[in-house]
């Protein structure tokens, strides 16, 4: 069929076919579909919604389009966990070594960031050395040998869902569901995972806000993944603070090597961490109960096997040998550090989460376009939670940055993005489980 007959299919509110479907992803692989076309096809499928069936369709076109990793030699179930991205969000630099710590493989293939929120990978490439972008050999071999590998994604996988997404974030049509979760179960399948468990994201600090439509996503990607063959729960995690009480590169590693260590763990971190470990190993069959589950992900955390599979992932990958005992001589430092102080006395009532993670990229910690680097050193240290109490003058939060300019401007940023008032209701940061 033309590509123009099937974007008008869809745009009268009709079903299309697998087939359909994959002329389509057909067209945005080899360029016959210009980007006009793909365009007004994204609008489409925006305003007209998806089957079930034709969004399980368009997933395996896209990952179909480039190359798939097959990883049936391994010994164990191969599990990853995706995030839809949030801001002091580095609980996958635990989670893939806890996991691999029990027995599972961890073939981790993470984004940049982009907006307001981090990225996994910005993160690892501040440690010096690492490699962030091996190629498959070197990748298998890190899965196969320590049970997991923190990557970035290469041009050979999913590349329909790398052009498709380009045009949607200029064409306002990233927002459509059934595109989202296709484009993040494209690539995830393309990993060749077994199971996978999202961690969706609601709240002032995520990409879809809204509870109920966060809610919707998860229920789209669970659903599509299971008819895609793919077991996949998802957890409906808040975002009205940040998680970690970093937000930046470098020092969400330390965050990270401290909370694997044991020198500190953030209670709402620690809750997330082994929540979403637990539903990885019940997804990819390694416990049945989600609550033994979890005993064996915190067991791996505290008998420090899980920071020795992230040190020897770091090793492995180029980073250095001794990095988890000498993290702060390796990674790199900002030229200022200092102390934020409350304007006055009283309970963190708020966190303008978004604006937390806006802050970062004005210290160059983030991109404001894809193509900025970003500065591994800069960020924020020391966030007081939503919660705690303070008096006039007490740090919430300490801007490492390369300037006083640019200090000024993360510390009046912080300062409008935290509301000092009365005690909020505590709010439960794992609120629901979808499987
Ligand atoms: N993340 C993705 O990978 N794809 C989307 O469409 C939106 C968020």
């Amino acid at each position: 069929m033309l590509i123009a007959e099937i974007i008008r299919k869809k745009r009268d509110g009709q079903v299309l076919t697998a087939d359909e479907i994959a002329e389509m992803v057909q067209g945005i692989s080899d360029d016959s579909a210009s980007d006009a076309q793909i365009a007004a096809f994204a609008m489409a499928v925006l305003l007209n919604g998806m089957a079930r069936d034709e969004v399980a369709a368009l997933t395996l076109a896209m990952r179909d389009s480039g190359d798939v990793f097959d990883w049936s030699d391994l010994p164990g179930p191969v599990v990853d966990k995706h995030s839809t991205g949030g801001v002091g969000d580095n609980v996958s630099l635990m989670l893939a070594p806890i996991v691999a710590a029990c027995g599972g493989f961890v073939p981790m293939i993470s984004g940049r960031g982009l907006g307001h929120t981090g990225g996994t990978l910005d993160k690892m490439e501040s440690i010096p050395g690492y490699v962030a972008t091996p190629d498959n050999a070197r990748f298998s071999k890190v899965v196969q040998q320590v049970g997991c590998a923190i990557i970035g994604q290469t041009a050979q996988l999913a590349p329909a869902d790398k052009r498709f997404y380009g045009i949607r974030d200029v064409t306002a049509t990233v927002e459509s569901i059934p595109l989202i979760t296709a484009s993040i179960l494209s690539k995830k399948l393309s990993a060749g995972l077994g199971s996978l468990v999202m961690d969706v994201k609601f709240g002032n600090g995520a990409f879809m806000p809204d509870f109920d439509r966060a809610r919707e996503l998860a229920i789209s990607i669970t659903g599509v993944a299971g008819a895609a063959g793919l077991p996949c729960h998802a957890l409906l995690t808040d975002m009205n603070q940040p998680l970690a009480d970093a937000a930046g590169n470098a020092v969400e590693v330390t965050t990270a090597v401290e909370f694997l260590m044991g020198t500190r763990r953030e209670p709402r971190l620690l809750e997330v961490v082994i929540a979403l470990c637990g539903e990885m190993l019940v997804t990819a069959g390694i416990e049945n109960d989600r609550h033994r589950a979890r005993e064996l992900a915190l067991s791996a955390l505290e008998d420090g096997r899980a920071a020795e599979r992230f040190g020897k992932m770091v090793a492995a990958l180029g980073g250095p040998a001794d990095f988890m005992e000498n993290h702060t001589a390796h990674l790199p430092q900002a030229a200022l550090q200092r102390a934020v102080p409350a304007p006055a006395a009283g309970c963190v009532s708020a966190i303008e989460t978004r604006d937390v993670g806006l802050a970062v990229v004005e210290l160059g910690g983030g991109r404001r376009v894809s193509s900025d680097a970003v500065n591994p050193a800069v960020g924020l240290t020391g966030l007081l939670p939503v919660g705690a109490e303070v008096e006039k003058g007490d740090p919430i939060a300490f801007v490492h940055a390369d300037s006083e300019e640019a200090a000024d401007q993360a510390q009046a940023t912080l300062l409008s993005a935290y509301a000092i008032g009365e005690p909020p209701e505590p709010q439960p940061v794992v609120r629901e489980i979808i499987e």
